[in-house]
């Protein structure tokens, strides 16, 4: 039988289990057979050898901003999405947000269906941000994104235009429960943070640095506690976004141990940077710290990215996401928007958030698949598996079995397997320093610059197609091959029935009957 693609040599790794010397026989876009010796059954129109390298579920980067109005100098669905085929992911869930002016959500997911129809390189899904949950939003229409494969929201808890109150925040759960729906949860205490920021300002610290200053890990912490005793008493899984501060692992970690079906998620920033990232880099740019301003901040503290290191290994976080949110540094309109004509510096003025899809997947091998202290199962649980099943895609995405989307991630073979295997041949990557000029998004600076790799994904592949070929033509997948992506509901979890006393929500009542003030 013909077939059209085969992968020889693979060390397929997968969520569970690493097998060396494995052939993947690929038809339509989907998996056909994974064994040994599969080549002598099968011709295919092409060929790969992976060479022992490790072969992969193709990376699903379920945070992921692209065309927000909200930062107008950021990556857009062809920029953002060919930067993520380079980087090894082949799946992203981007946002699409109502704002508290929109009563409904249908012009805002039908302007970003408009965004991003026939601009993806790789498949995308939505997840709404809702900032104006109001009873036909949660009973009218949320329910019939569900049946469009819109399974997922995210609330914030903090930004005055954005975040809701406990309040409302117990209203959508209520909805989302009944509609089993994913729950993402931006956790940081907006009043602690707009209070410390109004007397930074009267005491004229503005510059970079005082972003992290201004939202310290206690506000973090606080929120996440908090966020988790809204989801115990509404009864529902919810995931804890962007996590950066060890405490609130910790108490992430509590909830857990409890049974509670918390999830979390960290990023790569979160791991490597620390506020001092946000001081000036050189004497001549005082501002350029400012390329580091993330909600939460990056943290001063080691024991925080040692915290966040050890929640990847140790299961606290379900998910490993880019939280790409960039925009440029050098615009009027982008980071740039906080310096005055006259070198004034407002760190308050800086939008959010630092670019990533490219480089998540490529950061956590070399700092934690290559040293040792992740393991490859770890990575491909975290990168791929578990971001598939909680948000609704673990029947298609994120495991190399028959049945499954031909989605991979292949790896130069390491070092070790070179070694182990005596190949002479093999293409092992020749190291090499991050220039942002390597990367494939729209924006002019990366937080890894000068961060050494001595891996990076050799080739991306997306049904069955190859879209990055690192030493034949790099990105060679076409702009608008990406598909949406219907998801169905999670496969991680769900609400455990249990309530904190006799005190049930009825079910059957659909339409909140308080209207939150
Ligand atoms: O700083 C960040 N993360 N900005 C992006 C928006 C968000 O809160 O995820
Ligand atoms: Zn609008
Ligand atoms: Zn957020
Ligand atoms: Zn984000």
């Amino acid at each position: 039988m013909n077939v059209e693609l085969i992968i020889q040599n693979a060390t397929v790794v997968t969520a569970s289990d690493v097998h060396p010397r494995q052939d993947i026989v690929v038809q339509d876009g989907k998996i056909l057979a994974v064994g040994q010796n599969l080549g002598s059954l099968f011709s295919a129109t092409r060929v790969i050898d992976a060479q022992d390298g490790f072969v992969m579920p193709g990376g699903v980067d379920s945070h992921v901003h692209l065309d927000q109005d909200n930062s107008t100098t950021g990556d857009n669905f062809e920029t953002g999405t060919r930067s993520a085929v380079a980087g090894g992911t082949t799946s992203i869930i981007a946002f699409a947000t109502q704002e508290r002016h929109h009563q409904s959500l249908h012009p805002v997911v039908e302007d970003y269906h408009s965004r991003s129809a026939g601009k993806s390189y790789c498949d995308y899904g939505f997840h709404i941000i809702l900032t104006n949950p109001t009873p036909t939003v949660l009973c009218d229409e949320l329910p019939f994104y569900v049946s469009e494969g819109i399974t997922s929201v995210k609330l914030y808890m903090t930004y005055d235009p954005l975040k809701l109150k406990d309040g409302e925040i117990l209203d959508v759960m209520m909805a989302t429960r009944n509609l089993g729906m994913t729950t993402m949860v931006h956790a940081e205490n907006s009043d602690m943070i707009s209070w410390i920021t109004a007397r930074l300002a009267e005491q004229k610290l503005t510059a970079p640095y005082y972003h992290a200053i201004s939202r310290p890990q206690i506000a973090e912490d606080e929120a996440t506690y908090r966020i988790i005793a809204l989801a115990e008493l509404s009864d529902i899984p919810i995931l804890i976004v962007h996590m950066s501060s060890k405490t609130a692992a910790s108490h992430v970690r509590n909830a857990q141990t409890r049974l509670l079906p918390i999830h979390a998620e960290t990023c790569p920033h979160y791991l490597y940077l620390t506020a001092d990232s946000l001081r000036p880099s050189h004497p001549e740019d005082g501002f350029s710290g400012a390329k580091h301003i993330c909600s939460p901040p990056l943290r001063e503290d080691r024991m925080d990215l040692e915290a966040m290191w050890t929640g990847i290994v140790n299961g606290t976080f379900t998910t490993f996401s880019s939280d790409h949110a960039p925009s440029k540094y050098d615009h009027p309109c982008g980071k740039k928007a906080g310096l005055d004509s006259s070198g004034g510096m407002r760190y308050d003025k800086v939008p959010n958030g630092l670019p990533g899809v490219e480089t998540r997947m490529p950061v956590l091998f070399e700092g934690g698949v290559l040293t040792g202290k992740v393991t490859p199962q770890k990575f491909v649980e975290v990168t791929s598996t578990n971001p598939a099943k909680l948000y609704g895609l673990g029947e298609t995405k994120g495991a190399i079995a028959a049945g499954y989307d031909a989605d991979f991630v292949i790896w130069y073979p390491t070092a070790q397997q070179a070694a182990v295997h005596g190949e002479a041949g093999t293409a092992k990557m020749e190291p090499f320093v991050l220039e942002n000029s390597m990367l494939h998004h729209d924006i002019d600076y990366s937080p890894f610059e000068g961060m050494e790799f001595h891996n990076w994904p050799r080739y991306t592949i997306l049904r069955g197609k190859v879209v990055w070929d690192r030493d034949n033509g790099g990105l060679v997948g076409e702009m608008g091959f990406g598909q949406f992506l219907r998801r169905g509901k999670s496969t991680l979890s769900k609400p455990r029935n249990k309530w904190v006393n006799e005190f049930q929500p009825m079910p059957e009542i659909k339409r909140p009957s308080v209207a939150y003030p």
